[in-house]
């Protein structure tokens, strides 16, 4: 098996909303290659079961090790939450990092008041995996949680200031932002699209944690540690796996990422 610094960072997500965690880390490191992959025939995840979610995992996963890559990164929240598991048995002592542990520990290391909330899909939500990731950091936290299904939809529309975006948040986040929270998750990759907005709405004094950048901090660290970080200094364009080419894609992708990608494999799931 490949592990050399050469080697590219596999990620994958249910769809395109894993981009966000592809740009955070071109951002960071710029000279890493990376192969993603989008099971854009079978997205949403987050309102799928377990069962359903798990077996897509393994299959996605899968994809990816045939690619022989030096690191998994699940740029999932909802398969961070109910198969990251899966994930590791099928990375076979490869590193996996999960954006969902990234952006417990960002969110606990910026609490002040030790009030967090927590906002994702239904299904990362109902597993209730934020809550047990912050509270195994730190017990005395409270954490607030709130699935937000219609943003996912919202966000590949390219709603990220549409009016109708920012009364479906309000209608969401209004419980959350009674609790006096002082920092706010955004517990599934497709959110940072709607970033700007909801942070118009939580107001100036709650910090908003984006789990693609925390995702990108922790991708680094772990990477010098098993002394694979590539400073070739050559920047790579990530080439991208999908399972379907939906009406739109380019168009999405673009959106998500904020570059054209020339790069595109349909894959067989
Ligand atoms: N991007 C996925 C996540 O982070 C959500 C999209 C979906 O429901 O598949 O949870």
């Amino acid at each position: 098996m490949t592990t050399s610094a050469s080697a590219p960072i596999g990620i994958f997500d249910s769809g395109i909303g894993g981009l966000t965690v592809v740009k955070a880390i071109q951002s960071l490191l710029p000279s890493e290659r990376i192969l993603y992959f989008g099971d854009t025939a079978r997205v949403p995840y987050g309102s799928k079961s377990q069962v359903t979610i798990r077996k897509y995992a393994q299959d996605d996963a899968g994809i990816l090790m045939k690619y022989q890559p030096k690191m998994i990164i699940v740029a999932c929240n909802t398969v961070s939450a109910l198969a990251f598991d899966v994930v590791e048995q099928i990375g076979k002592g490869l590193p996996v990092l999960g954006v969902l542990e990234a952006g417990a520990e960002l969110a606990v290391q910026h609490s002040r008041n030790a009030r967090i909330g927590v906002i994702g899909t239904s299904a990362t939500i109902a597993s209730n995996a934020y809550s047990f990731a912050i509270n195994a950091i730190d017990p005395d936290v409270e954490v607030f949680s709130s699935a937000c299904p219609l943003f996912v939809p919202l966000a590949e529309e390219g709603y990220a200031d549409h009016p109708a975006a920012s009364m479906v948040a309000q209608e969401y986040l209004e419980k959350l932002l009674e609790q006096d929270i002082d920092t706010l998750v955004l517990g599934c990759t497709h959110y940072p699209i709607l970033k700007h907005m909801i942070k118009k709405i939580a107001g100036p004094d709650i910090i908003i944690i984006d789990s693609a950048e925390s995702i990108a901090l922790k991708a680094r660290e772990v990477l010098a540690e098993y002394d694979r970080l590539n400073d070739s200094g050559d920047a790579a364009f990530p080439h991208l796996l999908v399972s379907d080419l939906p009406q739109k894609f380019k168009a999405l992708c673009e959106l998500f990422l904020g570059q054209e990608i020339p790069d595109v494999e349909l894959v067989e799931v």
